[in-house]
């Protein structure tokens, strides 16, 4: 029994816990009163993410954070925690995300994603523990045939590598909890995370030029580049760009508590959609910005981006009715709350 351990908490493994979904998640779960074990190699994220976590949740609850630089393909390193702490489940973040890069380099991707979850489930048995909640994303449904998507729309052909292993990570985990019931795992398709803690003390971050939406928007309305470039405006949706059900990161994060206590007695392979339910247009997502942000954001129209569907958006009533979970902030508030961000650190974590 570890010593540390919360006397009403239990102790959470969050692989990638420095990341942009992984960090705020980080914060609720801490919160929530329980003890958190990060692994990170910190490969596309910022150690100062931990401090400020630290700093919005204070120093009592901060003492419940340990951190563990390590690949989550470090199988020794995943045993010492495993031997150190007494883990009762894990939420695992961690994995490459970018999706062009994903086209350039599919054998760095595969082998990253599904390689470090299936060290980590290896792990898990080994040490007796089989709850897992798995962030996978609403891209594994591809091109929808029908609008809102419900966890039963068929999943579809992904566009890229990086869709792929989102797509067969699912799979894999599925064949887990089949072969074994004492697995409990939550698979949690999350659709498109933008905003920032209110605190505007962490927030997205990535590294290089963005490839999505929002953080290529505030990089332009702080300054940072020229134009957003649309991507069509020759969709067949209301004003010819494309839709997407956009989610707060904080929404997400309390996605992930909640899929955490429901889970609790189960047994299987649950899949949940993480989403609004609303879609929003580029332009409209453009418009709340430059409102956000108090000037108008410059944009320019350039051909579609191959591999984009026209629209999607989410069908939460299972969340809503087995997790009691639904989304609470509008795209007025991510807007705001990614421009708190971005205009209090316009480099991010650097500065
Ligand atoms: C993308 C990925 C998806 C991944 C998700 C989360 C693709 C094809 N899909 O989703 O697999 O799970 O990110 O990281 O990349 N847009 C612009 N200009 C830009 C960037 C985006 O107009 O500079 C448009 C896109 O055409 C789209 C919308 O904005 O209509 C959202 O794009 P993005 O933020 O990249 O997310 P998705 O493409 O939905």
């Amino acid at each position: 029994m570890n010593d540390k351990l919360d006397a009403n908490g239990t102790c959470v493994l969050v692989t990638g816990g420095a990341g942009f979904i992984g960090s705020h998640t980080v914060v609720c779960l801490l919160e929530q009163g329980k003890e958190v074990v990060i692994v990170d190699d910190l490969s596309n994220a910022n150690e100062k993410a931990l401090d400020r976590i630290a700093q919005i949740v204070g120093e009592e609850a901060a003492e419940r954070i340990t951190f563990v630089r390590a690949d989550v393909n470090d199988r020794a390193a995943l045993d010492a925690i495993f031997e150190e702490f007494d883990i009762d489940s894990v939420i695992h973040f961690a994995g490459y995300k970018a999706v062009g890069e994903s086209v350039e380099k599919p054998i760095e991707y595969y082998s990253n994603n599904i390689g470090n979850t299936l060290t980590l489930v290896d792990a898990m048995r080994d040490h007796g523990c089989k709850k897992l909640i798995f962030s996978s994303s609403a891209t594994v449904y591809g091109d929808p045939d029908a609008l809102p998507l419900t966890e039963e729309s068929p999943k579809k052909m992904c566009t890229n590598p990086y869709g792929w292993t989102k797509w067969m990570i699912e799979e894999i985990l599925r064949s887990v909890a089949f072969a074994d019931p004492e697995w409990d795992i939550v698979l949690l398709r999350y659709f498109n995370p933008i905003g920032a803690h209110p605190s505007g003390l962490i927030g997205e971050d990535p590294k290089g030029i963005p490839n999505n939406l929002l953080p290529y928007v505030s990089q332009v309305a702080v300054g940072r580049r020229e134009a957003v470039h649309v991507f069509g405006n020759d969709y067949d949706t209301p004003d010819g760009t494309g839709v997407r059900d956009y989610i707060h990161v904080m929404d997400l994060a309390a996605g992930h508590v909640a899929a955490l206590n429901w889970m609790s007695d189960k047994s299987g392979c649950e899949v949940f959609n993480l989403g609004t339910g609303t879609g929003t247009s580029v332009l409209q997502i453009i418009n709340a910005f430059s409102e956000a942000c108090g000037h108008e954001v410059p944009y320019v129209i350039e051909p579609r981006r191959p591999g984009d569907v026209s629209a999607n958006y989410a069908d939460c009533s299972k969340a809503a009715e087995l997790l009691g979970w639904k989304a609470q902030y509008n795209v007025a508030d991510m807007c705001r709350d990614s421009w708190n961000w971005q205009s209090h650190n316009p480099n991010g974590f650097e500065g």
